[in-house]
């Protein structure tokens, strides 16, 4: 614009006189100085602006950050209040069976109740049953929380051959001491493990896949090698040990990944659940001989082993529970009948009660029909109800 202006002049001075000539110069001068200013205050805004959008930015992204930092701390506090409702639900469920009200645990107590008048009445009646027994679980008839003692982790049980009223507990996952009670009711009524009679075994035990059986408490002994102890709970000493028969390489249940082993006793005997490198997909089972810990048969089950957490065994029927990583409801998916009387699509849907964490052991007692849960920490009675085999 100035070299046109300057030009201009130039022209203009050719034909103008010199008066004339100063005063439309200074004309033309005064206006090249406005525009010029004009320019530069256009200049200074324009900056001024862009400064101003420029902190604008970085506040929005300041505040954005803060946003989704308070976000995830909601996000976090969510997830501790979930978690503390849970716990809450949990002791208020302890609580209630503790301090029973009447109408709404008249099924609760019966487990109980009927668990010990079952060992003084109907000693003889069942013995005659057990030879042949063609029963399968129809459903979950009532649960019972007897107690809250330990770890999460943990099994607990009764002889499930003798009638003795003694209940035991295997606190932790590899621990050499077991605590005997008297009955549920005396385990119920204690204020802490160490009230119960300590038995100290010699060798420390892996996992939960323990078993009390006629009097002997058969375990897996921690360490690489899979020893099975049979250990005379009477005069407190080892009675047998053998290196499991089979290879028992990788965690029979996924879910519980401390037990290799998951030994396990119902009407028919004493059995065995195990996984191999061979067959990692799925679990295997074994019918162990008590006296030799020999094993006398043996199936691949078709249960796989992912997402199981534990298993029951009733009448020569396998019941895998299943869950999923982050907790919810447990249920039974996947059935394994040693004679193919009942098959997975035959069987019940069963889903255990409310949600809790995964059980880490679930040992059922055929003389009461009853599973003994360790539910993160919780003792779990679930009364199960039966129906016939369909026959073949
Ligand atoms: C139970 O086992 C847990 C580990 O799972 C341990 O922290 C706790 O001290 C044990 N309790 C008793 C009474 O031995
Ligand atoms: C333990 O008792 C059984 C019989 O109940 C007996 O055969 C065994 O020899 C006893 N063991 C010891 C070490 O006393």
């Amino acid at each position: 614009m100035r070299t046109f202006l300057i030009l201009l002049l130039l022209a203009a001075s050719l034909c103008l006189s010199s008066a004339q000539h100063q005063a439309l110069m200074d004309y033309l001068e005064q206006r090249l100085l406005a525009i010029e200013d004009r320019i530069s205050v256009w200049h200074e805004q324009t900056s001024r602006y862009a400064t101003e959008l420029r902190e604008f930015k970085q506040q929005m992204a300041a505040l954005t950050e803060s946003l989704e930092k308070g976000r995830e701390a909601l996000r976090t506090e969510l997830d501790a209040v979930g978690t503390r409702v849970d716990r809450v639900e949990r002791e208020m469920d302890y609580l209630e069976t503790q301090n029973p009200a009447p109408p709404c645990v008249e099924t609760d107590d019966k487990v109980v109740e009927q668990e010990v008048t079952s060992v003084k009445e109907k000693s003889k009646a069942k013995y005659a049953k057990l030879s042949d027994c063609k029963d399968m679980v129809s459903s979950i008839k009532a649960m019972k929380i007897v107690k809250r003692m330990g770890g999460p982790k943990g099994m607990w049980t009764k002889d499930t051959v003798n009638r003795s009223t003694k209940v035991y507990i295997f606190n932790g996952t590899a621990e050499g001491t077991l605590y005997e009670f008297a009955s549920v009711r005396e385990l119920a009524a204690s204020a802490d493990m160490s009230s119960g009679r300590s038995i100290e075994l010699p060798f420390l035990w892996s996992g939960t896949g323990h078993a009390i059986y006629n009097g002997y408490a058969y375990y897996v002994k921690e360490g690489k090698e899979f020893q099975l102890i049979k250990y005379d709970l009477q005069n407190s000493s080892v009675a047998d040990s053998a290196v499991f028969p089979a290879e028992a390489q990788v965690p029979v249940y996924t879910l519980s990944p401390e037990t290799y082993i998951d030994l396990a006793a119902d009407e028919e005997g004493l059995w065995a659940l195990y996984a191999t490198k061979d067959n990692e997909r799925n679990i295997c089972l074994a019918k162990m001989d008590p006296d030799t810990l020999d094993m006398e048969d043996m199936w691949d089950t078709p249960c796989p082993r992912e997402n199981a957490e534990a298993a029951f065994i009733i009448c020569g029927t396998v019941y895998v529970v299943y869950n999923t990583k982050l907790p919810s409801r447990s249920r039974v998916q996947c059935i394994f009948d040693i004679n193919d009387m009942v098959t997975s699509e035959e069987a019940p849907l069963l889903y255990f009660p409310r949600r809790y964490s995964t059980h880490s052991s679930l040992k059922y007692n055929p003389l009461e029909k009853l599973i003994y849960a360790w539910d993160d920490g919780y003792q779990i009675l679930y009364k199960m109800a039966m129906k016939q085999k369909p026959v073949v």
